[in-house]
């Protein structure tokens, strides 16, 4: 709620992570860059990173976008889905609240997106083992309900990463 939030505001020096802090920055950050930070920076509105690499011969330059999860720059995320071949929908899944707002972020995407576009969700943290809040089941059985590919990765231990990627890359080339 609205108070709540600002107060987190002020003892967070500004920054109220609310629903973001998700991870989705670090695994683009591990991905492209095969680097990780602790004291990730919540993303301001958009950012993207480009990575070239091989898949199937052909040489593929992937330009990926990086949305912020707080709900102050939602305006300005979804503007870029339109256009885009595949999404990444993240949580974190030592917190059940990120995971029951997929659906919310699914319906979201599919109004604004192309309809052929490929879509996978993430559980991320899974380094986090003994805080886990969603069972893979919960997860697998929404993503086969709703006709996901699913993967649980870390971006702090690079579990996944690669293959999370590669498996919506290699979909839509
Ligand atoms: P917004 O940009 O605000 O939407 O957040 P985000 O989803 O991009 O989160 P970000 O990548 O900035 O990461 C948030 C925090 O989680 C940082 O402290 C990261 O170091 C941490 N983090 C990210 N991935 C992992 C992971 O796989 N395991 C653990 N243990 N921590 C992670
Ligand atoms: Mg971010």
């Amino acid at each position: 709620d609205e108070v709540g939030s600002n107060w987190v505001d002020v003892v967070d020096g500004g920054i109220d992570r609310g629903l973001s802090c998700i991870g989705k920055s670090q695994l683009l950050a591990r991905f492209a860059r095969n680097e990780f930070s602790l004291d990730s920076k919540a993303t301001i509105g958009v950012e993207f990173q480009t990575k070239t690499l091989v898949i199937d011969h052909k040489t593929v330059k992937a330009q990926i976008w990086d949305t912020a999860g707080q709900e102050r720059y939602r305006a300005v995320t979804s503007a870029y889905y339109r256009g885009a071949v595949g999404a990444m929908l993240v949580y974190d899944m030592t917190k059940r609240q990120s995971f029951d707002h997929m659906a919310r972020w699914l319906e979201e995407l599919r109004g604004h997106a192309d309809k052929n576009i490929v879509i996978m969700l993430i559980g991320n943290k899974c380094d986090l083992g003994s805080l886990r809040a969603v069972p893979t089941e919960d997860a697998q059985e929404f993503a086969e309900r709703e006709n996901l590919c699913f993967m649980e990765t870390s971006a702090l231990e690079a579990t996944n990463v690669e293959s999370a990627f590669l498996t919506v890359l290699t979909e839509i080339y």
